[in-house]
């Protein structure tokens, strides 16, 4: 089957703050966003990638192809899950509804080949698709409105969602479309797919795959960048 990566990167960075979009902030040398492509354009399995932009971003440096690969772009829009459906409608003609997708947030630098075998295997083998994460490692509490501990959590059940999320190409668009149609906010594509009654695989993978959200976070993938694949 073919494989190809979507890559939203139309977020404004808000959280992160200052002027330029944290995607196109440099760590170890290039932008973020180029970590996460190279990331995913690098791997003999990924067939190409199309990135959803911000309608007026100045600083997308132009590429049409990667690693020989093609890398399509289009606009994205006001919603994460807006950007991912302009990126699936973006795909070459020639790739079908069969086709794998793998969603994977610009602003996550560092994605390790290890882990993308196994969510590609996982997803393969899944009618449902398959997602990275992690289980949680603190102890949750539940709070009331005065911050005030109400509950422990059990923790034993309960995953972080990373990216890659992998789908195949018809079912996700569908899934993104209903949520839309809907009026919900899909905070990940795996919570569009659960909507619709699927259970997506999750598939344990490295701690050091963060998405950068605060100036804290940059610090930090620039060293493990850096530091390289140890
Ligand atoms: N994204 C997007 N379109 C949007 C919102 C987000 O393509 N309308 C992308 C971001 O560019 C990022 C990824 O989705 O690569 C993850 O989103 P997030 O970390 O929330 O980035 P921002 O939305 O830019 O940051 P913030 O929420 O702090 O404003
Ligand atoms: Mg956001």
């Amino acid at each position: 089957a073919r494989i190809w990566a979507v890559l939203p990167a139309a977020g404004r960075g808000t959280r992160f703050g200052g002027e330029v979009p944290k995607q196109y902030l440099e760590a170890a040398g290039k932008p973020l966003i180029a970590h996460a492509l190279d990331a995913l354009l690098s791997h003999a399995r990924i067939d190409g990638a199309v990135v959803a932009l911000a309608a007026d971003d100045p600083r997308w440096p132009g590429w049409t192809t990667r690693h020989g690969k093609p890398l399509l772009r289009c606009t994205g829009g006001g919603e994460r899950a807006d950007s991912v459906l302009a990126a699936l409608h973006a795909l070459p003609s020639d790739v079908g509804d069969d086709a794998l997708v793998l969603v994977h947030d610009a602003a996550r630098p560092n994605l390790r080949a290890g882990d993308l075998d196994r969510l590609i295997d996982a997803a393969i083998a899944h009618p449902d698709g398959a997602i990275l994460g992690a289980p949680v490692r603190d102890t949750l509490k539940r709070a009331d409105a005065a911050s005030h501990i109400v509950a422990t959590e059990p923790r034993s059940a309960l995953w972080r969602a990373f990216t890659p999320q992998a789908f195949r190409r018809g079912a996700l668009s569908a899934a993104l479309e209903r949520a839309r149609a809907d009026g919900v906010v899909v905070t990940d594509e795996a919570m569009a797919m659960e909507r619709m009654g699927a259970h997506p695989a999750l598939v344990e993978g490295r701690e050091d795959n963060l998405k950068v959200t605060t100036p804290a976070d940059l610090a930090l993938a620039e060293y493990l960048l850096a530091r390289g694949t140890a």
